[in-house]
């Protein structure tokens, strides 16, 4: 065997969690052929066990298959994470894992994505909150059908109404709908403490975070409160778009956060007479930009009125239709998030689903 025909059946191996390969992804480092040894080395972003686990069986299978057996093979990875954020503080050590989702502009969708992400992730059997923390535009409560909630309290602290599984926390189940304006910096950092200090979220496995647009204090206040365990950048996939989800992907690197991926959203549009699909802003554009900064796209979602009416009537699509092609996409979205983050996070936040 030659070096080039080893590389090629490295280059069958996915990467847990991901749809690309390994070489691709450059983490076969070294491959050399030695009489009839064949000496590998690979060097993984993933400190997790079961990632250099599954990788080290599917590559012993593949060269078995060809009846190559004496392999030499050397993962390295670095070491687990700490469990702590910038500062060192985790104001909510019961949670397992904090996803932020993240855009650099506007109105693309990050809290429509954030919240059937997470009856995604819920429907699979995993304890999940969302925290709303759009202090000056809330809308989760609106898109999960909480609304005008009455808050209770346990011992002390504000309990999170529930809604499709998930629990929920929003400036806006706590202030009128116009008081938050007149806000400034240091108030919202500390109204993002008192998110975590002050509800009672119980053990999650994850919670997602839906932030407002741009890169401003709340992302700051909540990487340096929480350790964030992963982003998710939201864009719709026309070029200027673009230029704010790479905004989205800087902060995430700047704060260290790892990125689990984009979702396009608004990603063509399937007509519901003649079920021809349209491609409105240039369909697929993120996933050049995903492979820049070394991730993955995590959903095409297209432009569907059953996601803006689901929003709208407090039961996301997910819930409302979740045979749907969209709500599907959504799924398939939480499962690669899920994925990924168990590659990240290690043993301290091991996710285990129910079914
Ligand atoms: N794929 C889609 N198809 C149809 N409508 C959508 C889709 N995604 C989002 N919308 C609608 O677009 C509007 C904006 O979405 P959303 O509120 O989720 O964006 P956002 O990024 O959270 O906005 P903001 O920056 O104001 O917080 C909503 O009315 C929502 O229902
Ligand atoms: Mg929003």
């Amino acid at each position: 065997m030659m070096e080039n025909q080893a590389k090629e059946i490295l280059s069958e191996v996915k990467y847990p969690g991901f749809e690309r390969d390994i070489v691709s992804l450059g983490f076969a480092r070294n491959v050399a052929i030695r009489g009839d040894q064949i000496a590998i080395e690979l060097e993984i972003t993933s400190s997790a066990n079961e990632v250099a686990e599954t990788l080290e069986r599917e590559i012993r299978e593949r060269f078995a298959a060809k009846n190559k057996r004496n392999i030499e093979l050397v993962i390295k990875r670095p070491a687990a994470p700490k469990e702590t954020s910038s500062r060192g503080r985790n104001l909510a050590p019961n949670i397992k894992n904090f996803v932020m989702i993240s855009s650099g502009k506007g109105g693309v969708g990050k809290s429509t994505t954030a919240v059937n992400l997470a009856i995604a992730a819920a429907k699979k059997g995993l304890k999940v909150g969302i925290l709303d923390a759009d202090i000056y535009g809330p809308n989760v409560p609106r898109m999960l059908g909480l609304e005008g909630e009455k808050l209770a309290a346990i011992g002390g602290k504000v309990a999170p109404p529930q809604a499709f599984g998930v629990k929920a926390m929003s400036m806006g189940m706590v202030l009128e709908p116009a008081q938050a304006l007149i806000w400034r910096g240091p108030m919202i950092i500390k109204t993002i403490e008192q998110f975590f200090s002050d509800v009672a979220w119980g053990e999650l496995d994850v919670l997602f975070m839906d932030m407002p647009p741009g890169t401003g204090d709340a992302q700051l206040s909540l990487a340096q409160n929480v350790p964030v365990t992963a982003g998710v950048a939201v864009s719709t996939p026309q070029t200027v778009a673009l230029d704010d989800a790479k905004r989205a992907l800087d902060m995430f690197a700047k704060m260290r956060i790892k990125v689990a991926g984009i979702v396009e959203n608004m990603s063509g549009f399937i007509c519901p007479n003649c079920g021809g699909e349209y491609d409105i802003f240039a369909k697929g554009s993120c996933a050049a930009l995903a492979e820049k900064f070394g991730t993955q796209v995590l959903a095409e979602i297209p432009i569907e009125p059953d996601i803006r009416e689901g929003g709208d009537a407090g039961k996301p699509i997910v819930e409302a239709k979740p045979n749907s092609t969209a709500a599907k996409k959504y799924k398939d979205a939480a499962d690669k998030l899920l994925d990924f983050l168990q590659t990240v996070s290690g043993d301290n936040a091991e996710i285990q689903p129910i079914n």
